[in-house]
């Protein structure tokens, strides 16, 4: 399947977070010694020429390295995206993103938006100052989907993959082509400007927007606490022991959810699964989520946890935290 650009849509807007792509260190031949978001997104457009029959618009909405990406900057930006993609000349919309929490931020916005549109996330592994930096070609890329007619849902396009913002996972420490998508693979890929798409954009299975879009902007969320705790050989219940007393005492923020970063096929050491069904009697929303960077956890009759399915455990916490908002707003 070969897309090419409709001339009924007219705009990508590029929403600029930081990261890697936008940052710049002392000498072009560093590409780890260097500060992340530090360049402005206009200016990070500055050498592509647009498609034909399309407008660039940039947005900064934060200039951080996406390891201290925040509820906030995430609501934000989802706001910002159902904003831009309700407007109708808008075919799609792009972010510029650091690559270390860059699978975080695409599974929270395909949950909330579940966008009928695309909304198309890029980065990059090499700074701007770099002799050879990866990330315009990305942002290229990335343009390219979020003008492709039939696109839809959030991706995270690198290295001329386009990854589902459900199965993306940032594989690699160093080398540009970072991310897989584990058994599902890529939706497709980025040829010379052209989608060549292998499967379905990427659905949620709720299929509808969150609450929390309707939270006014500015106005701080109270997100739910959720802590993930991993199984290891060895492991003992004295995180999750220490979470409840905490919370016995009464603290502000108690914990409300936990993920088990569980081995396998969801197992978990006895001792750490002793307390976590502790926690689960004094009221914390408990799931488990395999470790594997592949598979989903297959259930047993004699389960006595939920399991997270395919999610990884960084994205089971996210879906755990939308469950407890969403249901606190019920
Ligand atoms: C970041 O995630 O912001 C820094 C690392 C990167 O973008 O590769």
């Amino acid at each position: 399947m070969v897309n090419s650009l409709s001339p009924s849509l007219r705009r990508v807007v590029v929403l600029g977070t930081g990261g890697t792509i936008a940052g710049r260190a002392a000498s072009g031949g560093d590409n780890i010694g260097y500060t992340a978001g530090q360049v402005g997104v206009a200016d990070l457009l500055g050498g592509i020429d647009a498609p034909e029959g399309l407008e660039l618009v940039a947005e900064q909405v934060a200039q951080l390295d996406s390891k201290d990406m925040s509820f906030d900057t995430w609501l934000q930006l989802a706001q910002r995206c159902a904003g831009r993609l309700a407007e109708a000349d808008v075919a799609g919309v792009v972010i510029t993103h650091g690559t270390d929490t860059i699978e975080e931020t695409a599974f929270f916005l395909q949950t909330v938006l579940a966008p009928g549109k695309p909304v198309v996330l890029t980065c990059a592994m090499r700074p701007a100052s770099s002799l050879s930096p990866d990330g315009p070609q990305n942002v290229r890329d990335a343009i390219a989907v979020a003008a492709a007619p039939s696109a839809k849902g959030v991706t995270v396009v690198c290295a001329g993959a386009i990854h589902s913002a459900l199965d993306v996972q940032k594989v690699h420490t160093y080398r540009p082509d970072a991310f897989a998508s584990g058994d599902a693979g890529p939706v497709g890929y980025v040829e010379e400007g052209a989608v060549r798409r292998l499967r379905d954009w990427p659905q949620s299975p709720a299929g509808k927007r969150s609450k929390i879009l309707e939270a006014k902007p500015g106005t701080a969320t109270r997100w739910p606490r959720v802590e993930i705790v991993t199984s290891h050989a060895g492991a003992s219940g004295a995180i999750i022991d220490l979470l409840l007393q905490e919370r016995a005492a009464g603290v502000a923020e108690p914990v409300r959810g936990l993920v088990l970063a569980a081995t396998g096929n969801g197992t978990v050491h006895h001792a750490l699964e002793a307390a976590a069904l502790r926690a689960h009697d004094a009221g914390v929303t408990v799931l488990r989520a395999t470790r594997c960077a592949s598979g989903r956890i297959l259930p047993r009759p004699d389960d006595r946890l939920r399991d997270a399915g395919a999610l990884t455990p960084v994205k089971a916490r996210i879906a755990l935290m939308l469950e407890l908002l969403e249901t606190a707003a019920a």
